[in-house]
């Protein structure tokens, strides 16, 4: 089932390649990706003078989406969305052979975006997004993952490339580690981030350990704990040369610099001074320097143009009313953030609503998600639509 699976989806995908795009480019094709004639080596600011590369993957889950709209001002606007360079999420070994027709078509003047995301016990602390690989299977995701995806990497050197690496994995050990199961993830993830630093260490990428957002590692008690956490994983790794920092607000809704935030009338706000990712990563960033790693950030503005939709600060799944946010730049304002970035891709599920299912999580139940809603990682047509509408800027 799962080879077969594997074969539909390279070839799925070769033929987004070889289709003729809707953009204004022209048929993808006749691009003619030419990648830089001398290896790319990453020093500084990775995105700074590269435009991040609008992967065909997203671009034809997008342009079936716009084709489904009956709106045509609608669908005019929605097929825009596939020219934003948006993360590609390899997230099971499957997805694996849609990373080399992705990297042959990056051009000189362009960065991949990938986000690895294949830890065993993934996701401890909640059911969604629950992975292929059991707690003990490291050596699976050594060998069948991280390795493969090495080789394919070391094939383009030329290709610049930005990496986050497995979201919300060692902030669940800071503040979930009473749980059973991220008990028992623990020394795999810790192990697991590690081998991946060091084995993608390579001149051409970049990396960003993910480090939550200001809700989760914010909180006052969290930052030294959570930078420690990070940064031992990092010097696990032998320091490598190719971590920048971290990711923040990945597939989350906080906003960059809201004042006084969100969430800042709680009666524990005082306990929390990262009311937004902004104050987030100043606080963070610090911390993480002391503690011996470096500190630059990125943070997902994927979809956090609208504020006031959650509950609480940790509600996370598929937020009712979201709107897709800033568009991928490196003018944030910060020298601490490189770039504003679109890691979850808008309009893939968050989590499924159908509470009969296996990876059915009450988060995903709430009043404030979105309902119906499939399987994490499918594609949600209505709420890329609702993303779409209540997008700021517009598109
Ligand atoms: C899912 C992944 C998916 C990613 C991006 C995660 O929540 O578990 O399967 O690739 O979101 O949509």
């Amino acid at each position: 089932m799962k080879g077969a699976f594997s074969i539909a989806l390279a070839s799925a995908i070769t033929g987004v390649f070889a289709l003729p795009s809707p953009t204004e480019n022209g048929p993808i094709t006749a691009r003619a990706a030419a990648a830089c004639s001398t290896p790319v080596r990453l020093s500084g600011n990775p995105f700074s003078g590269r435009k991040i590369h609008a992967n065909a993957f997203y671009a034809s889950e997008v342009s079936s989406a716009a084709a489904q709209m009956t709106d045509s001002a609608m669908a005019s606007a929605a097929l825009k969305v596939a020219d934003v360079g948006t993360f590609m999420w390899l997230d099971k070994r499957d997805k694996i052979p849609i990373l080399e027709p992705t990297l042959k078509d990056i051009e000189c003047g362009e960065i991949g975006a990938f986000v690895i995301y294949d830890l065993p016990g993934r996701d401890c602390a909640a059911k969604a997004s629950n992975g292929e690989l059991a707690v003990g299977e490291l050596n699976i995701y050594k060998s069948e993952y991280i390795d493969p995806i090495v080789d394919i990497f070391k094939k383009y050197p030329n290709t610049a490339v930005a990496l986050v690496i497995e979201p919300d994995s060692l902030p669940n050990l800071v503040t979930n580690i009473d749980l059973q199961s991220c008990k028992d993830s623990a020394s795999g993830y810790r192990d697991g981030v590690a081998y991946a630093l060091k084995q993608l260490n390579l001149p051409n990428i970049a990396m960003y350990i993910d480090a939550g957002h200001g809700g989760w590692l914010g909180w006052n008690d969290n930052l030294k704990p959570g930078a420690k956490v990070l940064a031992d994983a990092y010097k696990a790794a032998g320091s490598p040369k190719a971590v920048r920092g971290v990711s923040t607000n990945v597939a989350g809704w906080n906003a960059w610099d809201m004042v006084p935030g969100e969430f800042a009338d709680r009666s524990d706000a005082q306990w929390n001074k990262a009311q937004n990712e902004k104050k987030y990563v100043e606080l963070f960033s610090p911390q993480l320097r002391s503690a011996g790693m470096p500190g630059q950030a990125i943070v997902d503005t994927g979809r956090n143009a609208v504020q006031g939709l959650r509950e609480e600060w940790g509600h996370w799944c598929n937020v009712d009313g979201a709107g897709f946010g800033v568009r991928p730049t490196t003018d944030t304002g910060s020298s601490l953030v490189d770039a504003f970035v679109w890691i979850k891709p808008g309009g893939e599920s968050d989590g499924t609503s159908d509470s009969s299912a296996d990876r059915y999580d009450s988060f995903c139940g709430h009043s404030d998600a979105y309902k119906p809603s499939p399987e994490a990682g499918e594609w949600h047509q209505e709420y890329f639509e609702m993303l779409l509408r209540n997008a700021d800027p517009q598109f």
